[in-house]
Order: structure tokens, then sequence, then C-alpha cells
């Protein structure tokens, strides 16, 4: 069988491409357990501190589902498919950073996994959609739950329920893309911020990461005390001593991820 998701390495940057370009990358089975394999080797891989993920070709970032896996399904079958662990889950609990370098149609099940990344980067050529309701579906990766936290309940009933796709410029202004480049400068523009994350202590990010995805979750006294919490917690850390003392001895700090 042909790989569905290719991995190369630049510096401390894992780059993940699904590699369907004939079928705009669209996330069959076969992807999604090559992405959650690939997902948990690089997590234990302390040479390796921050994920980018993109589609391969010139077209594609994802776009959505397989729907030809949807034909004769029945519910039972679906929910199978549906199992934990699901991909959008691991990506947004990942312990390291992960970027979605979004490279072109950006749809359904790909919309939700990019919103299940911690960054969206998006070419100016990319656009953005929530098609489902055109089949017949409603988002079934977290769209319905995600999205209106990162647009607002207005903006996804929009995208959701007319399942109209924006362009990128769009998506930034509504708070789906972060940053949008020109499409010739978009991977180096990505790796480079992505260099520079990997390049801060593991240990801090993933405890940073913590305490933002909380914000998913928690009201805001639940979420300032646990914060707090996090923030005490860090005075334990060889990487918290290490990075005081490089800024009191003007030195760049040197990170043991401890
Ligand atoms: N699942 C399975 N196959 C897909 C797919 C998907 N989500 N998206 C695209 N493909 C396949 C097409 O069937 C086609 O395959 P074929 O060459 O064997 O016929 C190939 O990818 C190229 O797509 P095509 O539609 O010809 O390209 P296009 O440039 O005209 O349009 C899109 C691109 C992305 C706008 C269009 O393919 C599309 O709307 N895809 C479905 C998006 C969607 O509804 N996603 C939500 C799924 S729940």
């Amino acid at each position: 069988m042909t790989e569905t998701v290719l991995f190369e390495q630049e510096g401390r940057v894992a780059i993940l491409t699904i590699n369907r370009p004939d079928k705009m990358n669209a996330l069959s089975e076969q992807v999604r357990s090559e992405l959650l394999a690939h997902l948990e080797r690089i997590a234990a891989d302390d040479a390796l501190g921050v994920v980018v993920l993109t589609g391969a070709g010139e077209k594609a970032f994802i776009a959505g589902a397989d729907i030809g896996e949807f034909e004769g399904r029945s519910p039972f079958d679906q929910r199978w498919a549906m199992r934990s662990p699901r991909i959008y889950d691991v990506m947004a609990g990942y312990p390291k950073p992960v970027i979605a370098m979004i490279n072109g149609y950006c749809l359904g099940g790909g919309c939700e996994l990019a919103l299940s990344c911690d960054l969206r980067v998006a070419s100016e050529k990319a656009s953005f959609g929530q098609p489902e309701i055109n089949l017949g579906l409603i988002p079934g990766g977290g769209g319905t739950q995600r999205m209106p936290r990162a647009v607002g309940l207005g903006q996804a009933m929009r995208l959701i329920l007319s399942g109209d796709r924006i362009g990128a410029a769009e998506a930034k202004e509504i708070g789906l893309a972060d940053l949008v480049f020109p499409h010739q400068e978009l991977r180096a523009k990505t790796l480079e911020l992505a260099a520079r994350i990997a390049a801060k202590s593991p240990l801090t990010l993933k405890v940073a990461k913590e305490s933002l995805r909380a914000s998913e979750r928690l009201g805001i006294e639940e979420g300032l005390l646990y914060e707090r919490d996090l923030f005490c917690l860090c005075f334990s850390s060889e990487d918290k001593k290490e990075g005081v003392a490089a800024f009191l001895e003007k030195r760049p700090a040197s990170w043991k991820g401890r």
C-alpha cells in the first residue's frame, strides 16, 4: 500500500504531508491511522519539538473526509469508523504544538482538523468551508463545537448552514486563519515560525499549551486558578531556573526540557 502520510524533519520540526493529491488529500481511514501512528512516534521523540501538518500538491490542504467511504455504510459502521482515539482530539490534546500549513482547499474534516491544530497559517490561495450540509450531513469532526469557539456563533452558523466557501483573507478577518502569506512564501514562513517555537523549552511549551487549551472548557475563574497552579508548577523545573539565570546573566538560555 502506498504511504498516504509523508514524514520529513527540518531541525526540530516534523512535517507531516497528507499525500493523496489526486483525491484532494481526502481523509480516508488509512490517512487517519497513518497520521495517528506518526503522531505517536513524534510525541516520544525528544529531537522533535513542533509538528507542521500540510497537504501534497498545489490544490488542496485537505478537502474533507473521504466521501467515497460513506457510501453503503450503516450507522454502526460509521460509529466504528469514528471510534476513539479521534485524530481531531489527538491533535488538540497533543503534547507538542501543531501548526496547520494550509496550502489550498481546507474543507469539511480538513477544516475541522485545522481547527484542532494550535495555529492555522494559510496561503493566499487557500479556501475554507464546511460543505457537509450539501451532502445531507453535519460536521462530525468537532466543527459545530470548535468553529464557534474560533469565529463566534454567528460566523460558524453562516459557514455550517450555508456550506459556503471563503477565501484566506476573509478567514483571517473572522479568526479562522491566524496568519496568511503569499503562496510562494507559505512553507518558508511557516517553517521559520515553527523553528522559533521549537527552540523553546519543550516542557514549558507543553504546560503553556495545556493552560491555553483549558480555556476551551473552563470558566474564567477556574481557568485563572488553573493557570496560577501551572505557573507555580513551572518553579519546579530546571528550565525555569535556567531561563531566569540566563536572563540575569545576559546570555541565551540552554533548555533541558526538565
Ligand atoms: N472525498 C473523496 N474524494 C474527493 C473528495 C473527498 N472529500 N474531494 C475531492 N475528491 C476527489 C474527486 O472525487 C475527484 O476524484 P476523481 O478524479 O477520481 O473523480 C478528485 O478528488 C478531484 O476533485 P474534483 O472535484 O475533480 O476537483 P475540483 O478542483 O473540481 O474541485 C473541490 C475541488 C475540493 C472543490 C471538490 O472536489 C469538492 O467539493 N470536494 C468535496 C468537498 C466536501 O464536500 N468535503 C466534505 C466531506 S464530508
